[in-house]
């Protein structure tokens, strides 16, 4: 039995989730503070976070189906590559709203032999894409660029995970692959998160056939929390990989069927386009806070350098010694200057010069020097200048919450981060019919016109135009820390923008507060992309801390929750792996109907 069915019982996974229900409680104050509420947050995590017996391994991810895949990968000899490949494979079968083939990732690694590679799998544009495909009328389209054919930009997944597995894999392209196919085949009960992302999308999933028949019953509804979800074409699509690799996908059957699909339905992804796709093996972004060594994703993501230019404005504050308001006012500030920047200077720096020193130091400098210590600024006053309908309509109540992130670590030094996304819930909607394969709307984190926010709410400018084989810029920030060269963290998040400032908070609260990690990821975040000038907060940012940072002019709104940050440390040779509390309290939620 391995260690996840030891602890969970997997394939009886609902008793669990049950039994974890009477244990578990919400836990909404701003700091775990008694000794229940943390074992209740470390009993949440069982199943979904795991460290190997031995300190061998460990694994986080935000489905316990995908960790179980990980740990059964060590288990066959596999390292933290072969975890990682597992992992991201099944997430495809189990938590197919979120990631699959049919999109796109960034790799972060640390290999056995100390180096640190950072992989992009991004998407790109099509050779027909141009900067104006999604005006109609001179008007962005919003519905164009996020649904359907003209969503699609060329999927990067398979290749960049074919190509870390070549760097230090232990076992085959195959091994890590089948386990994923046969569990597409055999099914799963689907769980809340999937079921409420399905009840929410299924208006825009209408129009898609091949997508309806997967994902909706025969009455026409949307398949309910509970339901043994089967993907017979996905497991095909899997065999047919395993079998022949990244060719099948970019050269083969796959990339003509699916060129098929889009000359009938309005898209210019071609079987060229497939056949010209390429990873990018980049320079990890790096920075220092605090003593430690900070690895992140470069261009076309915003989130390493932007997390390393808010490091570099936050680091030698006594932050250790703030009060929440305090120490909460410096992360909204900085985060302003930082998404001004991201507006300005970020896309795909292999098509746009994006300038280095916005992570230098002396610039961190020149910026921290305009925050004041106690008053919130104005942002109209950071920027280069307001693009029209600054406060759009983009936000409401909840934030957009989209993608995952995995990672996992072993002890001969692997240590593996990989944010991977469709974009948003269910991607374009398209599959493309016989493959059981969602594709990705990345196309939408392009900017289609300046000033008009994607989906979400985030605006642009020229450096993030579309052009043919570009990719469109990213949030996505998987993370590694070093100290003396060797690992001691590995970060990363869901959640839109709201990935690189979670990612902000998940170093400064682990790193800085020295607070245990669970607590570290469960301390109520703060997120400013600089427009709206709008501050958004997990619950409960309320009582005290919220009315101090209401005067000093800060404008608080409610957000729910962001995402979620999956993590591993390694501290006096233990790892610890914890999956975002907040998704696994979501999960726990009793699920009423089964077949
Ligand atoms: N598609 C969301 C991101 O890459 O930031």
């Amino acid at each position: 039995m391995n260690i996840v069915s030891l602890f969970c019982g997997i394939r009886s996974r609902l008793l669990w989730v049950s039994a974890c229900v009477l244990l578990a409680s919400p836990v909404f104050s701003a700091e775990l503070k008694t000794s229940k509420e943390k074992a209740l947050t470390v009993q949440a995590n069982l199943g979904y976070a795991t460290v190997l017996p031995g300190h061998k391994g460990a694994v986080a991810t935000v489905q316990p189906l995908a960790t179980e895949a990980a740990v059964n990968a060590f288990a066959k000899g596999g390292n933290a590559i072969d975890a990682a490949l597992a992992a991201a494979f099944t997430l495809g079968v189990v938590d197919s709203h979120n990631s699959g083939i049919g999109g796109g990732l960034f790799i972060v690694a640390r290999l056995a032999n100390g180096k640190v590679i950072a992989i992009d799998g991004r998407e790109m544009a099509p050779a027909k894409a141009h900067r104006d495909m999604f005006l109609r009328d001179g008007k962005a389209s919003k519905a164009l660029s996020k649904t359907g054919a003209l969503a699609v930009g060329i999927p990067g997944s398979v290749q960049a995970l074919y190509e870390l597995q070549q760097k230090g894999g232990a076992l085959t392209f195959d091994q890590v692959l089948m386990p994923a196919a046969k569990l597409a085949e055999a099914g799963f009960p689907i769980d809340n998160t999937l079921a409420n992302r399905l009840a929410r999308t299924a208006d825009k999933m209408q129009p898609f056939e091949a997508t309806k028949k997967i994902f909706f019953d025969k009455k026409g509804q949307p398949l309910q929390a509970g339901t043994v979800l089967k993907q017979p074409d996905l497991a095909r699509s899997y065999r047919s990989l395993a079998k022949h690799g990244p060719n099948w996908f970019y050269r083969g059957e796959f990339a003509k069927q699916t060129a098929q699909w889009m000359a009938r339905n309005g898209g210019i992804i071609d079987a060229n386009d497939f056949a010209r796709y390429h990873t990018v093996h980049r320079e990890p972004v790096h920075s220092r806070f605090m003593g430690y060594d900070v690895y992140g994703f470069g261009p076309p993501s915003s989130g390493g350098a932007h997390i390393a230019q808010m490091l570099n404005m936050l680091d030698g504050l006594p932050i250790g010694t703030m009060t929440d308001a305090e120490r909460y006012h410096w992360l909204i500030e900085v985060m302003k200057r930082a998404f001004a920047d991201r507006a300005h200077w970020l896309g795909d720096a292999d098509f746009v010069p994006v300038p280095k020193g916005l992570i230098g130091a002396d610039y961190a400098k020149t910026l921290r020097k305009t925050i004041h210590p106690s008053n919130a600024s104005e942002t109209q006053k950071i920027t280069h200048g307001m693009p029209p309908k600054a406060a759009s309509d983009f936000f409401y109540k909840q934030l957009n919450k989209h993608t995952t992130h995995l990672t996992t670590a072993d002890a001969k030094g692997n240590w593996v981060a990989i944010t991977t996304t469709l974009n948003t819930s269910f991607g374009s909607k398209v599959v493309v019919p016989g493959t059981g394969v969602l594709l990705n709307n990345q196309m939408d984190d392009f900017v289609a016109a300046p000033g008009v926010p994607n989906a979400f709410g985030l605006v642009g400018g020229e450096a993030n135009s579309i052009a043919p084989f570009k990719r469109p810029l990213s949030s996505m920030s998987p993370t590694l820390v070093l100290k003396n060269n060797q690992p001691v963290m590995t970060l990363g998040a869901a959640g839109g923008p709201t990935i690189i400032t979670q990612v902000l908070q998940g170093l400064v609260n682990y790193l800085a507060l020295n607070k245990p990690l669970e607590q570290a990821l469960d301390t109520p975040r703060v997120h400013h992309q600089w427009q709206p000038d709008w501050v958004f907060t997990e619950l409960p940012l309320e009582g005290k801390t919220a009315k101090a940072l209401d005067a000093k002019g800060h404008k608080l709104r409610k957000a729910g929750d962001f995402g979620g940050t999956q993590a591993i440390v390694l501290k006096n040779g233990q790892f610890e792996a914890v999956t975002e509390p907040r998704i696994i309290r979501r999960n726990q939620k009793p699920i009423i109907k089964v077949n």
